[in-house]
């Protein structure tokens, strides 16, 4: 995958629900040949995305709305949900259109909820433009909005029809945004991928992109092909997120972003010979490896995270890179874990 101009295309297989993950570089300006523009079409985006992206998918479809929301994770909210929908039902869509989301996760949640739920589900596409959207929120289906401060509490199942992974639309990401998506890179190699993981310690990750995003793919498609609906394995792609979700939903103050709090969730969640590794491998992508934080504060943030059942939590450990195990835990055992990561 290190020549820059191949074109791979994964098959997420689902049943009636399969769907192609295209991965090419300048495959943007191929939309209009490889997803169905000709109906109406919701093109969803937000106001940090370059425009000219969701502009050249508008100017491939028969009769296109830009729908542009403020940038940053309050915009995956129920208001922008109503104001969308209330603007396809002005337009009278129908259950024949479609949406297209043009941007990062928060666009992506956002818009397949849209697209999940108008007349009880329409066609949904996706052209993720961040690392994060590229090597694992496009893919897989979920889809939802925060609600009183609590993550992705409100959302659906809603497989995407086609995905387009487009690297050239990284080049207008800046660094921080780069590694904050790299973070999940991260977490895939530990639980699944040994090999990914010591390209990360060999460093040259923008030399090795293209084979990261490929590799981070791979794993998430298996990993959903055998649990769509997160029943069992799946749960492995929650890697650091319990108590990553628990520092992101009470600093989120503080500006920490989502891949960012995964790292620092990671970091306790490995066997203590590998967490030297995993640290110094956070460290080459510049994402946070210790934190001032405020113990009780993460812990019941983290009580509220919908992923506990009652008191306890699925909780995925790494021992070794590409060996996991998962265990129910519960919330007490997890209150010492998160000192770890306090400065
Ligand atoms: N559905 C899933 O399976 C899943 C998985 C992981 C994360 N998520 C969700 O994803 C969200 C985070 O996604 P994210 O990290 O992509 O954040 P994001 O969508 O907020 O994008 C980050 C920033 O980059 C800007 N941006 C996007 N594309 C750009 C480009 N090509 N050039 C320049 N700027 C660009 C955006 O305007 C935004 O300011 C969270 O809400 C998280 O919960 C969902």
């Amino acid at each position: 995958m290190n020549n820059m101009s191949e074109s791979k295309v994964l098959r997420m297989e689902l049943g009636e629900f399969s769907y192609d993950i295209v991965i090419e570089r300048g495959a943007l300006h191929r939309a209009g040949e490889l997803f169905d523009l000709d109906r109406k079409v919701m093109i969803i985006t937000d106001d940090g995305v370059p425009e000219e992206y969701a502009d050249a998918v508008a100017d491939m479809a028969a009769e296109s709305t830009v729908f542009t929301v403020p940038q940053g994770e309050m915009s995956k909210d129920l208001g922008w949900y109503r104001a969308i929908l209330t603007k396809m039902l002005k337009l009278d869509f129908s259950r024949l259109d479609c949406v297209v989301a043009v941007g990062g996760g928060v666009v992506g949640d956002l818009a397949g909820f849209v697209a999940a739920s108008y007349m009880r589900g329409i066609d949904f596409y996706n052209i993720p433009t961040t690392v994060l959207s590229q090597v694992d929120s496009s893919i897989g289906g979920k889809t939802g909005v925060n609600l009183n401060g609590i993550k992705n509490i409100v959302g659906a199942f809603h497989q995407p029809k086609k995905v387009i992974v487009d690297l050239d639309l990284l080049k207008s990401l800046n660094t921080r945004q780069v590694c904050n998506g790299l973070a999940e890179a991260v977490k895939v190699s530990l639980t699944s991928d040994a090999e990914m993981f010591e390209l990360f310690e060999k460093g040259n990750i923008r030399e090795n992109i293209d084979e990261i995003v490929y590799r981070s793919l791979m794993v998430k498609k298996n990993v959903v092909e055998q649990d769509e609906k997160e029943q069992g394995l799946r749960k492995i792609l929650n890697f650091g997120h319990t108590i990553g979700h628990g520092i992101e939903s009470f600093e989120r103050l503080n500006g920490l972003y989502h891949g960012e709090c995964v790292a620092l969730g990671m970091i306790p969640m490995v066997s203590g010979e590998l967490r030297p590794r995993l640290v110094k491998v956070l460290e080459s992508l510049h994402l946070p490896t210790s934190i001032e934080l405020d113990v009780d504060g993460v812990f019941d943030a983290m009580m509220h995270d919908k992923k506990g059942v009652g008191d306890t939590v699925t909780i995925t450990t790494v021992d070794i890179p590409g060996h996991f195990e998962m265990k129910k835990v519960s919330f007490d055992e997890l209150k010492p874990l998160i000192q770890i990561v306090g400065k």
